[in-house]
């Protein structure tokens, strides 16, 4: 396992969001590299040999993704960012946008020339008002300086970013439903395919990528694929940030190289479990990612392994609950969470989560019937790949792991309407 300093590497260095400290510590140098001696296909190769996979949530190789955009086209082409993190327990893209903003335009700058975009949008989660504001400003430092415009850095490409708000909905950081909504419609996710790569942002092919995912680009062309590729297991390169939160010592931003285990985040990075108390219970990728017991965790955070142990490595938010934790509350959370932000487009998802929230509240109440988690437990199983988008998923599968896992703590809930975790700390879902 490696704590690394990659793209956190300046996070500690005065004023790291200017242009000119950002340029100090070797920024711009990558774009620089691409323009003058690399073509749109060796940058996507690069990309594709340093095995970056997506950091939003979904895990996608990242340079598979963008070899999908068609070359030959008449149509404009789009990079669009995902800065939404609407995902419970994800904070990461806050930081890098807070602390080098110039790092992700670089990025930006890379992949729009990948692809032949000469618009970028970042799509920003309405909430963030500091990140805005340092947005804003380096992207106006850059428009200043030559490197966003007609020219940029004096090569003739030419590439406009928009910084975009979102208004507070779940959904839309959902890439096409983030699409449906910068183009000013309801947040309602597409049926796919067709994928962005080919219909995107107003019909036209688009990559749509999460902020940390692009800000590793400038530094894989900068210190070259197999740097990158040889810190990760064999099909998840490199390193990824992981938001750790809850009852650790030190919750943070912690990066890490793609091999570092679970207990190894938790208890070398954090600092371990609150004082006096036990680990009980692990989210592993967001709240959508299926719970690990405590004896779950020593596995790689990469994505195959957290996949291969049953979970999801996700968006790399790690969830830590130790033994005061009610599972019935912590998961009453959830499920009210999944209930609210249900786009109501599809059957399973609208009706599931609400019977889900209604089931889980009644036995909160003390009106627990026989049967109960049995019907928790169907009603996910049964919303499980049958809707839109993953959001279905996402609300399914945390229930159906916290059941299993469990299940003894929800019979006693709907034995008795409590239970004496409870008194020790209460979580209520509003
Ligand atoms: C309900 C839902 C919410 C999502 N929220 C985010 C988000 O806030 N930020 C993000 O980057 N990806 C989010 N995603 C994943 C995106 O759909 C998409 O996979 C991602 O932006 C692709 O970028 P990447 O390949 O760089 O990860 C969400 C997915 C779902 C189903
Ligand atoms: S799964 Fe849920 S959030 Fe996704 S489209 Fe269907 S109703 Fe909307």
């Amino acid at each position: 396992m490696a704590q690394v300093k990659i793209i956190t590497e300046l996070f500690e260095v005065e004023g790291s969001h200017r242009l000119d400290v950002y340029e100090r510590h070797g920024g711009y140098q990558a774009i620089r590299k691409v323009l003058a001696d690399y073509s749109p296909e060796a940058v996507i190769e690069e990309v594709k040999r340093s095995r970056l996979r997506g950091l939003g949530g979904a895990g996608f190789p990242t340079g598979l993704k963008w070899s999908f955009v068609p070359k030959q086209t008449t149509k404009p082409k789009y990079v669009v960012v995902n800065a939404d993190e609407g995902e419970p327990g994800t904070f990461k893209d806050r930081y890098i946008m807070m602390n080098v903003p110039h790092n992700l335009l670089e990025g930006i700058m890379i992949a729009a020339y990948a692809i032949g975009a000469h618009t970028a949008f970042i799509y920003l989660r309405g909430e963030y008002v500091r990140p805005r504001r340092r947005l804003e400003q380096a992207i106006a430092e850059a428009y200043a300086k030559g490197y966003l415009g007609e020219s940029i850095f004096g090569s003739g490409y030419r590439l406009d970013v928009w910084l975009h708000l979102g208004a507070g909905a779940y959904i839309c950081g959902e890439e096409t439903a983030l699409l449906e909504s910068l183009e000013g419609k309801k947040g309602w996710p597409r049926l796919k395919p067709p994928f962005p790569a080919s219909v995107g942002a107003f019909g036209c092919p688009t990559i749509v990528n999460n902020v940390e995912t692009l800000s590793y680009v400038p530094h894989i062309i900068r210190r070259g694929a197999e740097w990158f590729a040889s810190l990760g297991t064999e099909r998840s390169g490199g390193a990824r940030i992981l938001s750790i939160s809850g009852h650790v010592q030190r919750p943070g931003i912690y990066e890490v190289s793609m091999d570092t285990t679970l207990r190894e985040a938790i208890f070398d990075c954090a600092g371990g479990i609150r004082e006096g108390r036990s680990l009980k219970a692990v989210i592993p990728g967001g709240s959508s990612s299926p719970v690990l017991r405590a004896n779950e965790i020593d596995v790689p955070c990469c994505f195959d392994a957290l996949a291969a142990a049953g979970s999801m490595a996700g968006s790399g938010a790690v969830i830590v609950m130790d033994d005061t934790t009610c599972m019935f509350d912590a998961l009453r959370n959830i499920v009210h969470f999944y209930a609210h932000e249900s786009c109501g487009q599809c059957t399973p998802c609208r009706v599931g989560t609400g019977w889900l929230r209604r089931i889980m509240d009644r036995i909160a109440e003390g009106r627990g019937m026989p049967g109960d988690v049995d019907n928790l437990y169907s009603i996910a199983a049964d919303m499980l790949g049958r809707t839109i988008c993953p959001l279905g998923d996402a609300a399914a599968m945390p229930v159906m792991s916290f059941v299993e896992k469990f299940r003894d703590e929800f019979e006693e809930h709907v034995r008795h309407g409590g239970c004496d975790l409870q008194a020790v700390r209460p979580v209520r879902a509003s």
